[in-house]
């Protein structure tokens, strides 16, 4: 995270998965894939950034409350992805005030309100059915926010991936087989293995749990 600074925002994807590649079964129950260790570090990474993001699914399913109740340090700003604004008012990031809250969505559901709004608003141009993520850092970046946990869940973190806006990609190993649920992540069909992503990597035992710390290249991703 320390990198980060004006003008280039530095996003971190993180995800604890299973042993077959799964972070919740299907009907969403991720309470908990990864040890205590690993929570710890995830709450540190939290208190290193300026905004921890997550996708709708997993304030829908999960009500998460993105603090940092584990470690000493600040709370980031909470920000979620709900390009049509169809999330529940009552979800915990909206009711709880110990941080802010943005919620991005498409420009044509941000209005018109502005100052005071809570959870404020930030518009982003829509790209065929989804946010870029791209837009994404630049709409926080010009709220100082330029250090980006991006949390979850598989389908945000493949997106940034994807877009070739990780900076660093943490896969949390549990030793479980979950069997079925909710991919880690997924991507665009390869034709062979010689197009898969190979990125430099440094691991960390984390209790039971083993952490692949992935490093990549701005759009190359390897
Ligand atoms: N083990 C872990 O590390 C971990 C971490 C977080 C969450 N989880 C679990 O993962 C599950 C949820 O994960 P998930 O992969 O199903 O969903 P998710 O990534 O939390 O949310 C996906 C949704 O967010 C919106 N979204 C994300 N990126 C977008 C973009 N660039 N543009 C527009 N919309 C975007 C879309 O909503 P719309 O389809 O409404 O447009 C998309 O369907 C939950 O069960 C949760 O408990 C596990």
């Amino acid at each position: 995270m320390a990198v980060a600074g004006p003008g280039r925002p530095h996003a971190v994807g993180h995800l604890g998965q299973s042993l077959d590649g799964r972070i919740a079964t299907a009907n969403g129950s991720s309470h908990y894939v990864n040890g205590s260790e690993n929570l710890d570090h995830l709450h540190r990474l939290r208190a290193l950034a300026d905004a921890v993001l997550v996708g709708g699914g997993t304030v829908a399913l999960d009500d998460p409350l993105l603090t940092t109740r584990r470690v000493p340090g600040d709370s980031p700003v909470r920000v979620v992805i709900d390009r049509d604004r169809r999330l529940p008012s009552d979800r915990r990031v909206f009711t709880d005030r110990s941080a802010p809250t943005l919620v991005i969505c498409d420009t044509t559901h941000a209005g018109t309100k502005g100052n005071g709004r809570w959870p404020e608003l930030v518009g982003v141009d829509g790209c065929g059915d989804h946010l870029p993520p791209q837009a994404i850092l630049e709409a926080l970046a010009r709220r100082s926010l330029h250090a980006v946990l991006v949390e979850g869940g598989g389908l945000t973190v493949s997106r940034f991936l994807r877009a070739g806006r990780l900076d660093r990609l943490q896969l949390a190993i549990a030793p479980i087989l979950i069997g079925s649920g909710r991919p880690s992540i997924t991507l665009p069909e390869i034709a062979g293995l010689s197009d898969a992503m190979r990125p430099q990597y440094r691991t960390y035992m984390m209790g039971a749990d083993i952490l692949y710390d992935c490093r990549l290249t701005p759009n190359g991703n390897a």
